[in-house]
């Protein structure tokens, strides 16, 4: 440190003690932190039995909200939505943003880019958002699809999706949902297994099933979610399906007299089809009564709701953990807003410079998130604090442990945080309450660093399509990080023994084993494939169990801690077992990573890596090597010097991070292509392949290994 910002942090430092010291005795009148500590270290779930294993169940109070649905026998989707509907009619139920235009951008480097002028959120009632559902679902009927039948949804998150669905839900049809990003071998799978009739797609993917619907031969009608601006090009299409326009599938079923045909419990109410990180894509099959279930425990979880709250909607609603959260905000009478991460922030890439993003306009005060957008949040905020000057830098720094100082006390720091942090909170919008991420692990330091910079609770969730997105979920009081807490209300968890990987239920300090999952949220089962089913859902005293794949730890307030992955272990030739999602979320936080993969040879002493680097560090890593500043990315990738300064920075961050010794990489190679869904290397959810990756860079392990 120079002398100038030493200058200022002691300065800091005795202005901060004297306003510690005055104020203290209020903040502690007024915030309890006794209170939020020991509600920290309260136990939140309890062994319940020692049979076979340890079995975990919750022991948090169940909400209001769940047992207003309970005593209305809610048990379907249908009926959830129902209830929201008649609870809120008039209220504001789904907003998008309009668009008004869209205008080119001429950059400074003279690249111009398609850039979107839009307005405010548009917003349509429970009521109007009924009628359109009913009037869709009707359509169907219309155009043919029986009570007994599936359609497909292959489109990316807006409003008329939910509105699709939710129609679907009213005529008993079941919905089959792939992502958005999934490649084309993956949708004709999905299509042809499931010999779906109907598929419901949007404008901007249309172009696509040209290709699919030569090789899916069981569609006969295409229907397409309109763009605001452009017409939508029907022309080129097989001669046998029939193409149309959601608005006009909803006028003519408004006209309709078919009644509501609704589903029981028992029915199938989703065909969900995972996002397939080995071999293709498999459909799970979900219960009106498994969804419902799910979405009741959830509501446990949420906590209170306020009438301005707002949710953000935005991750692919394909995703269980996204479909969960809007339709538990559909329930309460949360608003949703409608956002898309090319248009999230002010500096996304959709939005005209000087232009409002989503967020702004929005202010949601709930979100939810995956590791990768927080990690991208995390390396952002790094980026500016980096950018601003010494004496910034140790301003952030010294601001920033000190709110992490008191926050583990239980106090909030409000000045601190109207002064300084303010300002890194209207990234979000400002007004974030609650943020929730869930889909893989968060590393701890992404996880405190945004916790402790927006001002909210983080909470982490764990949970998979094939249990309706439920398991655990850490609540706003727990302090801790890299965990995600204890068992929700619907199910129970046990942890087994898993001796090839060497965890034991009888581990000190903690019980640690694979996770099974039970209660009625887990699904039926996968859709046409008895032997996968077969191996990983099985039936005890009724109740029907889950085996996830993977491992955790059990800490003393029965929360739960996810330190591996079955497919992820591998044992090196010293005898030790690196966990390579472990060391990739750790390492993932380095500024010069994009993506990573780890791949250990268990013949071999150390593991290596493949990184995608992030062009703009690797960019400034170059120039400080010396070496000319219009290198491409393919040079730099190829450049030996350069790969070796990213490995002796790759080692310096993992052992940073605590790594030990036998996980940090021995050697690295830089890839120039990113690892998108269509090149086959990630999945949808943009999960790595392993086996693909590792195929395609066969060479480089190689030469790595050598
Ligand atoms: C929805 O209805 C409930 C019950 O009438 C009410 O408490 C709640 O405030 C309403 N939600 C909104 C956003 O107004
Ligand atoms: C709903 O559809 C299923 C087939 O998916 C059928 O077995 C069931 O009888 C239907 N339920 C009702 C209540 O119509
Ligand atoms: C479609 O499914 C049938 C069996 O249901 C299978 O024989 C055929 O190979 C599949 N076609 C494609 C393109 O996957
Ligand atoms: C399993 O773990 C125990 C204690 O942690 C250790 O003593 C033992 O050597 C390990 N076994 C293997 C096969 O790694
Ligand atoms: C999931 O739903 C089905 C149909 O309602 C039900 O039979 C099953 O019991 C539920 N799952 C579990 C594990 O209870």
């Amino acid at each position: 440190m120079g002398f100038s910002d030493t200058l200022v942090v002691v300065l800091l430092r005795a202005i901060t003690f004297i306003y510690d010291v005055l104020t203290l005795p209020i903040y502690t009148i007024v915030q309890y932190p006794w209170r939020k500590v020991r509600e920290c270290k309260e136990s939140k779930a309890q062994a319940i039995s020692h049979e076979g294993g340890i079995t975990f169940r919750s022991t948090t109070p169940i909400s209001k909200m769940h047992v207003e649905l309970e005593k209305q026998g809610i048990d379907t989707m249908e009926k959830v939505f129902n209830y929201a509907v008649r609870r809120n009619g008039s209220k504001r139920c789904l907003g998008s943003r309009e668009l008004i235009d869209e205008e080119d951008e001429v950059q400074k480097n003279g690249k111009v880019f398609k850039k979107y002028v839009l307005g405010e959120y548009l917003w349509k009632t429970y009521n109007e958002v009924d009628r359109l559902a009913s009037g869709f679902s009707k359509g169907l009927r219309q155009m043919g699809l029986e009570p007994k039948g599936k359609i497909c949804i292959f489109a990316e998150t807006r409003a008329e999706w939910l509105i699709a669905a939710i129609g679907c839900f009213k005529q008993n049809i079941t919905l089959v949902t792939l992502y958005a990003t999934l490649g084309e071998d993956a949708v004709i799978h999905g299509l042809n297994e499931t010999e779906c009739e109907f598929v419901l797609t949007s404008h901007d993917l249309m172009p696509k099933f040209r290709v699919i619907l030569e090789n899916s031969k069981s569609v006969k009608h295409l229907i397409y979610m309109e763009d605001p601006l452009r017409k939508t090009d029907v022309s080129k299409f097989p001669e046998n399906v029939k193409i149309h326009g959601f608005c006009d599938v909803i006028a003519a079923g408004t006209k309709s007299s078919i009644g509501g045909s609704p589903p029981s419990p028992e029915d199938v109410a989703i065909i969900m089809y995972t996002s397939g990180s080995t071999g293709a894509p498999k459909g799970v099959l979900l219960s009106q009564r498994n969804v419902s279930i799910a979405m009741m425990a959830f509501s446990d979880a949420l906590g209170p709701v306020y009438p301005d709250d707002i949710y953000l909607g935005y991750l692919p609603l394909a995703h269980v953990l996204e479909l969960m959260c809007e339709s538990i905000s559909f329930l309460s009478g949360i608003p949703i807003g409608y956002s898309t991460p090319l248009t999230m922030t002010d500096q996304s890439s959709k939005i005209k410079r000087g232009c409002k993003g989503d967020t702004s306009v929005l202010r949601p005060t709930i979100m939810a998130s995956v590791p990768l957008i927080l990690d991208r949040i995390y390396k952002g905020i790094q980026e500016k604090v980096g950018e601003s000057g010494k004496i910034g830098q140790a301003l952030f720094k010294f601001f920033y442990d000190y709110k992490l100082k008191w926050y583990y006390r239980g106090f909030n720091t409000p000045l601190v945080n109207r002064l300084i942090f303010k300002k890194l909170r209207q990234l979000i919008g400002g007004r974030v309450r609650i943020l929730a991420s869930g889909g893989a692990p968060l590393a701890p330091d992404t996880h405190e660093f945004i916790r402790n910079s927006l001002c909210v609770p983080l909470l982490q969730g764990y949970g998979l399509t094939e249990t309706a997105a439920c398991a655990t979920i850490s609540l706003g009081s727990d302090m801790s990080t890299g965990r995600v807490g204890a068992p929700l209300g619907c199910c129970d968890i046990r942890l087994v023994n898993w001796d090839e990987g060497n965890y034991t239920i009888k581990d000190r300090p903690f019980p640690r084993g694979e996770i099974l999952i039970g209660g009625d949220n887990v699904a039926l089962g996968y859709y046409k494939l008895p032997e996968a089913t077969e191996k990983d859902f099985f039936e005890e005293d009724g109740r029907r169990w889950f085996r996830s794949g993977d491992i955790a730890e059990v800490q003393e307030d029965g929360c739960f801690k996810i330190i591996d992955r079955k497919k992820d272990l591998v044992k090196l030739q010293v005898g030790e077992y690196v966990s390579l999602g472990k060391v990739e979320s750790e390492l993932k936080t380095c500024p010069l990573v994009d993506n990573i993969c780890i791949y250990g040879d268990a013949s071999k002493q150390f593991c290596v890596a493949l990184i995608v680097p992030a062009v703009k560090h690797l960019t400034i890593l170059a120039t400080k090597l010396g070496k000319s500043g219009d290198m491409t990315l393919e040079e730099m990738c190829a450049d030996a010097g350069l790969a070796n300064a990213v490995l002796k920075e790759i080692q310096i961050h993992g052992t940073n991070s605590k790594l030990a010794k036998f996980e940090i990489p021995g050697a690295v190679t830089l890839c120039s292509d990113t690892w998108q869904p269509d090149s086959g290397l990630v999945t949808a959810a943009f999960k790595l392949k392993r086996k693909n990756i590792q195929d395609h860079y066969q060479s480089d392990i190689n030469r790595m290994y050598a």
